[in-house]
């Protein structure tokens, strides 16, 4: 083995190529991220298709880029890391096909990753993660509270029966007349607001750790077009404020919980929803009344990323995980199954 190791990481499971070098698990060479969101706002959301284009324009440039910028050759690359899933099923293909040339071309050892797993060892670059942990994992396409005893070691104790939390504020924004993504935008209006609408906090049975969001979504969109059909005013700023409040009680209220349960020695927040201001000061209250550790990423490791996904490579490849090269792009892919025992 070589004294350090080094991997290029690939992710490409929606709107953003990125390509990262990293060097022993948490050293971030470089983390190039090409973001399609200005190229997706005139739709008001991701379209499968166009995102898959632009990864196929942008990804050798972001490669070499990733290289030049970590000045690292393929040649001192110990093995290629590409997130294989879940995500959209033509852009995941994109990075895992760059993934399979290199590997090949360059005969380096092929690590599948998923794209969950990536978002929890974020926060592995930033600070080492401290066993056993719970993780409230909170994404665009994601909600989901996942413990963890060790390294690669995954178990889902709840997740969302209908909407993840990233996509309920995209409609939620979307419904306000915000461009996208909304999530940020509500997050900075709900600063300016009070919580005079008495939405929905949907706990579901007592114990469990589950989610559900849709009927919070609903609740907020029917009020704005009542208001609206009647010719009313509305306060937007009101609207968020209380569609946040709700949502990040029921959030950190569970989250809260499962750590207790559990007996965790840390907490740890990932994906593009841990970026929001009002949940980020809510669980570190709570964390703090609660004596829990708490680990959230920088804005910029929380929403998508290669280095995330080089992290937790890393372990993959001690751990001996590899892919040949019928690896294949999964649109809908089980953590657990990444358990490595
Ligand atoms: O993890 P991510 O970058 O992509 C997925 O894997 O889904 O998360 C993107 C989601 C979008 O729904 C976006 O609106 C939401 O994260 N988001 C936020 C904030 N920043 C990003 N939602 C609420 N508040 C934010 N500050
Ligand atoms: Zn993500």
């Amino acid at each position: 083995m070589n004294e350090a190791t080094i991997i290029l990481a690939i992710e490409s499971s929606c709107d953003e190529t990125s390509v990262s070098v990293i060097k022993d698990g948490t050293e971030i060479l470089s983390n190039i991220v090409l973001s399609q969101i200005e190229s997706h706002k005139r739709f008001g959301g991701v379209v499968p298709e166009v995102a898959s284009r632009h990864h196929v324009e942008g990804i050798t440039a972001t490669i070499d880029e990733a290289l030049n910028t970590a000045d690292v050759t393929m040649k001192q690359v110990d093995a290629v890391a590409v997130t294989q899933g879940p995500g959209l099923i033509g852009a995941l293909l994109v990075g895992i096909n760059a993934a399979k040339a290199l590997a090949f071309a360059y005969d380096k050892p092929l690590i599948p990753v998923h794209h969950i797993a990536g978002h929890i060892y974020a926060n592995h670059l930033e600070k080492p993660l401290q066993f056993p942990v719970m993780s409230l994992i909170v994404s665009g396409g994601h909600t989901e509270l996942i413990y963890m005893k060790n390294h690669l070691n995954f178990e889902v104790i709840g997740e969302t029966r209908d909407d993840a939390v990233g996509e309920a504020y995209d409609k939620v924004a979307r419904t306000i007349g915000l461009s996208y993504p909304g999530g940020p935008q509500v997050d900075k209006l709900a600063v300016q607001g009070q919580d005079s609408y008495d939405f929905p906090r949907v706990w579901l049975d007592k114990d469990s750790y589950d989610f559900s969001f849709s009927g919070l979504k609903s609740a907020v969109i029917n009020k704005l077009h009542n208001v609206r059909q009647k010719g009313l005013e509305i306060n937007e700023a009101d609207v968020a404020t209380s569609f946040q409040n709700s949502v990040v009680e029921v959030l950190v209220g569970k989250s809260i919980a499962a750590c207790e349960a559990y007996n965790v020695n840390q907490l740890i927040v990932a994906g593009g929803v841990a970026s929001n201001k009002g949940l980020r000061s809510a669980l570190s209250e709570a964390c703090e009344s609660h004596n829990i550790t708490l680990s959230i990423p920088s804005p910029k490791l929380c929403t998508d990323n290669a280095a995330m996904i080089g992290a937790a490579a890393h372990y993959l490849y001690h751990a001996g995980i590899t892919a040949d090269m019928t690896l294949n792009g999964v649109n809908s892919l089980d953590i657990e199954a990444f358990t490595v025992k």
